[in-house]
């Protein structure tokens, strides 16, 4: 599938969006390095933290049936200015992905602006960290 096609299941999802209390949506196409593409919206909750975003929601169902590699993830939004990923999306999104994945934003026009991860989320604490020196500074 190529980025036009993943751009319109992103906004597609904006249909899906489970969102009575902010009323704000969010849809998202995660593209695997194989072709395959998992949709997300943001799913909320009465008790306001179960609330899953839409770019968490495309990388659990993708995690869930196996996939791991990623090359990018488009994101739209109803805004005329498309919204950035939340820092606990870029942190998931940290989990599977390298500093050079990219990520779309995007309204009902498509594409607006596109970043890496890295240019989001400069200092991750990435998996790595886990295996870092563990001696006391
Ligand atoms: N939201 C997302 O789906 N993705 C983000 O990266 C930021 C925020 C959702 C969560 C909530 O349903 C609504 O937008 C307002 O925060």
């Amino acid at each position: 599938m190529d980025i036009k096609d993943a751009c319109k299941i992103a906004i597609n999802q904006l249909e899906h969006c489970h969102n009575p209390y902010s009323k704000f949506s969010v849809g998202a196409s995660l593209h695997a390095t194989d072709g395959k593409v998992f949709g997300g919206c943001n799913i909320e909750n009465a008790s306001y933290g179960g609330t899953v975003c839409a770019e968490r929601v495309a990388i659990f169902k993708a995690a869930s049936e196996g996939y791991r590699e990623f090359d990018y993830i488009v994101i739209a939004t109803e805004t005329k200015k498309p919204a950035p990923p939340c820092a606990f999306c870029l942190q998931v999104i940290t989990e599977f992905c390298s500093g050079d994945f990219q990520i779309h934003l995007a309204n009902r026009g498509g594409i607006v602006k596109s970043y890496r991860l890295d240019e989001l989320l400069p200092h991750p604490f990435d998996p790595s960290w886990l295996d870092a020196d563990k001696e006391k500074a």
